[in-house]
């Protein structure tokens, strides 16, 4: 191999450009960061002390951490949402606010929460086009980004709980039958090291607003299914880390971006032994570091402070996951496959059917149907 080297590094470069300095100091990290329910306010100034500190925070580290992610977990603009795509709060509450440099390079991911469903999603969406950070190409999508110097990967799966609740097919918006259809789908095919899943409603939660029955019925057991990392959440003010002992999913919420409340009142709804943390005494956010080893999740405050760290270590399963997944491709082609698939399918059907009409939210289809 030396010998190799030698030859590249001394013979070649008298005929080719061949780098042989030494490889700079090989960062294998990405790290990214959470934000839920950051969406100032509807009266002047349009954010709240909250918002802008934790943003001020958010910059500071983002420029000391090489971020280059950032998930947006709905609730993006209080309280209702934003108009049109030229609505003047795309600047006052998100241009104006995240003004570091590290938080101007970075690449948002944004999904919508409750309350920008009072308004015109189809704006925040067509947002995209005209800010070069905001991404929002549609109500769910994906995103895999590489650790850096490694052959390793992380995949974001955003998706739209609204919709996945309430049902918004006879209000112009996908069903939630394509969208479950769609997450099975995309988490089937991962071959991700770390597979995370982004929604702004929490499965679990020990805060104000507490467990979700619809996704615990929907979308937790996909999440088991297929080997989901973690899922975060925004919708309770607060942060949260929930994890089941019986299961490998990690559940956090990260919605502490403009408004905090520290009130566990839903403790008690848990799996036994299940809280790890929950902080609302100020606003924060969520650091994650991705490494060929461990994704590690930190707490942080609106100041700075550091006040939760976890490792997941990265699964020995989870990296023979390519194998699994060419076997069920195989299976994929196959007649029983397609009947398997067709089984699941009605399966699907039947759960959605079973959470229509249960939906603590009904407020938001009346919503939209008073604008057409
Ligand atoms: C910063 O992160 C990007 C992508 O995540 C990576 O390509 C780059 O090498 C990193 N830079 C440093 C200085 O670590
Ligand atoms: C929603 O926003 C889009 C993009 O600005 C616009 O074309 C559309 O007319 C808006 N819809 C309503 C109901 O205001």
């Amino acid at each position: 191999m030396a010998l190799v080297r030698t030859f590249l590094c001394v013979a070649l470069p008298l005929f080719f450009e061949v780098s042989c300095l030494p490889e700079r100091n090989e960062d294998t990290r990405l790290s990214f960061f959470a934000v839920g329910d950051f969406g100032g306010t509807d009266l002047f100034p349009f954010y709240t002390y909250t918002q802008k500190r934790v943003a001020q925070t958010m910059g500071k580290l983002a420029d000391l951490g090489n971020i280059s992610m950032i998930l947006g977990l709905g609730d993006n603009f209080y309280y209702d949402g934003v108009q049109t795509v030229d609505d003047p709060r795309f600047k006052t509450t998100f241009e104006d606010v995240y003004t570091a440099p590290a938080l101007e390079r970075a690449k948002w991911l944004m999904i919508a929460g409750n309350h920008d469903y009072r308004s015109n999603i189809s704006a925040q969406i067509a947002y995209t086009k005209k800010s070069h950070r905001w991404h929002f190409p549609y109500y769910y999508f994906t995103t895999v980004k590489k650790i850096p110097n490694t052959d390793m990967t992380v995949q974001i799966v955003m998706i739209d709980t609204m919709l996945l609740c309430n049902d918004g097919e006879n209000y112009g918006f996908p069903s939630a039958s394509e969208q479950l259809k769609w997450i099975v789908k995309t988490l089937e095919d991962s071959n991700a090291d770390y597979l995370i899943v982004g929604g702004h409603h929490p499965i679990f939660s020990a805060g104000f607003h507490g467990n979700s029955d619809c996704l615990l019925s929907s979308l937790k057991p996909l999440l088991e299914k297929y080997d989901v990392t973690a899922y975060i959440s925004g919708h309770d003010h607060n942060l949260q880390h929930i994890k089941e002992e019986d299961s490998s999913v990690h559940y956090f919420i990260s919605g502490g971006g403009n408004f905090f409340v520290h009130a566990p009142m839903s403790y008690s709804t848990l799996p036994k032994n299940s809280l790890k943390l929950f902080y609302g005494l100020t606003g924060g956010f969520t650091a994650f570091d991705a490494t060929p080893s461990s994704l590690k999740v930190t707490k942080i405050s609106h100041i700075g402070k550091e006040l939760y760290t976890t490792e997941i270590k990265l699964k020995k399963e989870r990296q023979r996951r390519g194998v699994t997944l060419a076997t069920r491709k195989r299976a994929r082609r196959s007649f029983l496959g397609k009947r398997l698939r067709m089984l699941r399918g009605k399966k699907g059907a039947t759960t959605i059917k079973s959470f229509i009409g249960q939906s603590p939210r009904k407020r938001t289809r009346k919503n939209q149907k008073q604008r057409k």
